[in-house]
């Protein structure tokens, strides 16, 4: 039996994008009070937690991952007595609220960064942040050659001529986690949120938040990395699961950790550090039997000796929708990030995804869901260019789509933009042809993607060998093109990935499949749940 303390280890978690979930007050921006009214609709759905990405004070530079105020709802969302309701609110339905930590930068209008900016060189201000005074003669040229992950340099210069450090857009300035107000404020917003109910954090960018103070630039396979996965950042993290674990009921620690090597992945996950981080390893594999084979094994091989469960990830707000990745015939790495217009063929896409989603429910651990995945939605490729927000887009002046096509307001209702959302118009415009998509047209359709995710987390549930747990690969069955494995003696997940139907094993029955069997055999790109004889 699972320790209830620890739900996160099989946890069923549904990632809130708050502006485009759903909106109460008609603005056209989703709000809290939208989400509050949608309770019902997530409880049925089944999830056991809801992670909303920044709800703060902000002034929407980033999607609001530029926090100008770690303890204030965004005007546009709420206020915080909403927020405290709906954390309550949604626990009275049985579901968690996980919050969005952002501790590598803030916003330029953060009061730090202000004080910092008024205060001048050498200032005390300055220190919370990475000011320097630039290269070349008269300072003109950026302090390093450090570039953003949004394009471009990573240094802005300020009027009085130094320059300062932002690894995202210039409007988010980086934190210097050497300096102790910026480890004490962190421990004190992670107390104000946790006070209020909040069962966890993801921790956004978790990887990245300390930097060598000589800031270096950076030369090809620097070990260590002067800004990634430096050791130091790790007393960072035991400090947060002390402070997590001083509740009565233990709060979770979930990490935004994109690292390449998966052993030095785990060693964010040991057992004084973070409880779970995201498997992106997972979310970028493509379509393909043996690569999601070995993704599974490294995955499960990894967190076994620091004794934390895996998470299965296929959709977040930063990638290019599951519909529309799988439904390209390129599933090299591209295919998980932000590349638009590759051709793509959405009912492959759809066909897939709705395997991959039994495959990622049926693995050992947690599994997060992105708004939206329910339903199938697709990448919105053609939004006009007038209404991109993401600087993603703008610093790369377009040569990057950004990710705005993946967070497009949410289809409830009806036949016409905007589906039922709220306001119109909507901060992004909807797709006119997404009444077939509508949270109302797929539940009444037994066939839909909604139906499949609700019974497939209903018995996810129910079956007491899903979440967390062991996995044992079902020696020789199928061949090289089959995934399939048990979760216990009854329970099996097979998936094929093959151009040819495969046979089920003798005597099992069917609990539930992605697609229809022909002739009593799983076709190609479709998915089972069995009941093993
Ligand atoms: C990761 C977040 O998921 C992404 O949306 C954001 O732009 C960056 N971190 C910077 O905060």
């Amino acid at each position: 039996m699972l320790n209830p303390h620890e739900w996160w280890r099989g946890a069923a978690i549904y990632q809130v994008y708050v502006r485009s979930f759903a909106d109460a007050d008609g603005d056209g921006v989703g709000d809290l009070a939208g989400v509050h009214s949608r309770l019902p609709y997530l409880a049925e759905l089944g999830v056991d937690a809801l992670w909303f990405n920044p709800w703060y004070a902000s002034p929407m530079a980033d999607g609001g991952y530029d926090v100008a105020d770690y303890r204030a709802i965004h005007p546009a969302f709420g206020t915080l007595a909403e927020a405290e309701r709906l954390i309550a609110e949604a626990l009275d339905h049985g579901i968690r609220t996980i919050i969005d930590i952002v501790p590598n930068h803030v916003s330029d209008q953060h009061r730090w960064f202000q004080e910092a900016l008024a205060a001048g060189p050498g200032s005390a201000a300055r220190e919370r942040f990475w000011f320097r005074e630039g290269r070349g003669e008269e300072g003109e040229l950026p302090p390093n050659n450090w570039t953003s992950q949004f394009g471009g340099s990573a240094w802005t210069r300020v009027p009085d001529g130094q320059w300062y450090l932002h690894r995202f857009a210039s409007a988010q300035p980086d934190l210097n986690w050497q300096h102790p107000d910026v480890r004490t404020e962190h421990e004190e917003v992670l107390r104000f949120w946790f006070d209020r109910g909040a069962a966890g954090v993801r921790i956004d960018s978790a990887a990245e938040v300390v930097k060598d103070p000589n800031l270096p630039d950076l030369v090809e396979g620097a070990d260590p990395h002067p800004y990634l996965d430096r050791d130091e950042i790790h007393d960072v993290y035991r400090a947060w699961r002390k402070l997590a674990e001083s509740y009565a009921q233990p709060r979770a620690l979930i990490g935004e950790v994109w690292l390449p090597d998966p052993e030095r992945f785990a060693r964010y996950l040991r057992p004084d550090e973070l409880h779970t981080a995201f498997n992106f390893g997972f979310l970028t594999c493509p379509w393909d039997a043996e690569r999601l084979r070995e993704a599974i094994t490294t995955t499960l091989a990894v967190h076994a000796p620091v004794r934390a469960p895996a998470t299965w990830v296929l959709a977040n707000h930063d990638i290019t929708r599951t519909v529309t990745r799988y439904g390209r015939a390129d599933t090299g790495f591209d295919f998980a990030a932000k590349a638009h217009g590759i051709p793509t063929d959405l009912e492959l896409g759809t066909r897939r995804a709705r395997a991959a989603a039994l495959l990622s429910l049926a693995l050992p651990g947690s599994v997060y869901l992105y708004q939206g995945e329910e339903l199938g939605l697709p990448e919105v490729e053609d939004l006009p260019v007038e209404v991109i927000e993401d600087p993603m887009f703008h610093r790369t002046d377009g040569a990057d789509p950004g990710r705005d096509g993946c967070r497009v307001p949410l289809p409830w209702s009806g036949d016409d933009p905007p589906f039922g959302f709220g306001g119109s118009p909507t901060w992004l415009p909807q797709p006119a042809d997404w009444a077939g998509l509508t949270v109302e047209r797929q539940s009444e359709d037994p066939q839909s993607m909604l139906a499949l995710y609700r019974t497939a987390l209903r018995l996810r549930r129910s079956e007491s060998a899903l979440g967390d747990g062991e996995l044992s690969w079902f020696d020789g069955y199928g061949d090289g093109e089959v995934l399939a494995f048990t979760r216990s003696e009854r329970f099996a997940c097979v998936v094929n990935l093959g151009a040819e139907p495969v046979q089920l094993p003798a005597g099992s029955r069917v609990l539930l499949c992605s697609g229809q069997l022909a002739d009593g055999a799983l076709p190609p790109d479709t998915a089972v749940w069995l009941r093993l004889p």
